[in-house]
């Protein structure tokens, strides 16, 4: 459905995008996950055709995005990070000019558009001023735009940012709404979100990618994880924590101070994770200042991959 075959992006020195590769396939939700800065906008911008790779290309159903822009986005809706909107233009407005831009006919408009604004929640701002809306409608407002035509897919960059807490809950209800039949492709640096919405997950970390798979398979249900900090220089523990035994990996994690280690230890299930490490601190007669065992997975998938 939609693809990016070697994709690298430089702005002048700085490298925004290395060599990426995805698929996302049809009726799939994808989630971009990256701090900032990672070049999720970039690899949105260029997955729309609103922005040239410098290497590579994207096809979006079969049709070149830079090529053959007007085929290529004609089944495609795009909430960008600043999102067009008009302030001087009443919602209704907005969406119809929106709607005509979309290639919807002309007769077909009117009711299209009472069908996206009830869909996104904007039916009762239908005749206010774009300039006058709450950012959470602003955003909504940016959504319904994206939703006109009826794409396929639907390509939202930080659709949550910069709202609060009922907005963003209401915008991810939205998405999780919008995303049965549709296929959608949306950026986030908050994992829950990412959790919470998506089917597969790209991590994207300094223009590359780091992790490309199924949510289902981010679950790995032969690993328990363990977050700890311990009281001593990483010099000191960091080759006894490798040897524990059932240890698969262990990452370190930026620490709060010079003689402290925290870290991520992933042991192979049934392991006994805690009575070992335990076992060897007191040995060592190192204090354990912090000890949680980590279900959330992506999150320690996430803190690996940006760690390397
Ligand atoms: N127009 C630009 N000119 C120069 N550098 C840019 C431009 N746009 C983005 N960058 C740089 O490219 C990198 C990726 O940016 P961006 O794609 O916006 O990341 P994200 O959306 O994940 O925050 C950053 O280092 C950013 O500073
Ligand atoms: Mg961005």
């Amino acid at each position: 459905m939609i693809e990016l075959q070697n994709v690298s992006r430089r702005y002048g020195s700085v490298q925004a995008l290395k060599n990426v590769s995805l698929k996302v396939e049809k009726g799939s939700v994808l989630g971009l996950l990256g701090q900032n800065g990672a070049g999720k906008t970039t690899l949105l911008n260029i997955l729309t055709g609103y922005l040239a790779p410098t290497e590579g290309r994207a096809m979006i159903g079969g049709f070149d995005a830079l090529m053959e822009p007007a085929q290529a986005r004609r089944h495609l809706g795009y909430l960008p990070e600043q999102p067009p909107l008009y302030d001087e233009m009443t919602v209704r407005e907005y969406l119809r000019f929106a709607a005509e831009l979309r290639g919807v006919e002309k007769h077909a408009i009117p009711a299209h558009v009472e069908e996206v604004m009830e869909l996104t929640g904007l039916a009762e701002m239908r005749s206010r001023m774009i300039g006058h809306l709450s950012k959470g409608y602003r955003q909504r407002a940016g959504m319904a735009q994206a939703l006109c035509g009826d794409p396929e897919v639907l390509v939202l960059d930080e659709p949550t940012v910069g709202l609060d807490p009922k907005q963003i809950t209401e915008i991810r209800a939205l998405i999780r709404k919008l995303s049965y039949g549709r296929t959608i492709v949306f950026s986030s640096h908050i994992l829950s979100e990412v959790q919470q919405l998506c089917s597969h997950v790209v991590i994207l970390d300094r223009g590359e990618v780091k992790l490309d798979a199924p949510m289902a398979n981010v679950h790995d249900p032969d690993e328990v994880t363990l977050l700890c900090t311990l009281g001593a220089p990483e010099s000191r523990i960091l080759r006894h924590l490798r040897e524990l035994e059932g240890v698969k990996h262990v990452s370190v994690q930026p620490a709060a101070q010079a003689d402290q280690t925290t870290a991520l230890l992933a042991f192979r299930k049934q392991q006994e994770p805690e009575r070992r490490l335990f076992a060897l601190a007191s040995s060592m007669n190192i204090p354990i200042l912090h000890l949680s065992r980590s279900e959330d997975s992506l999150e320690q998938i996430f803190l690996k991959v940006i760690a390397n």
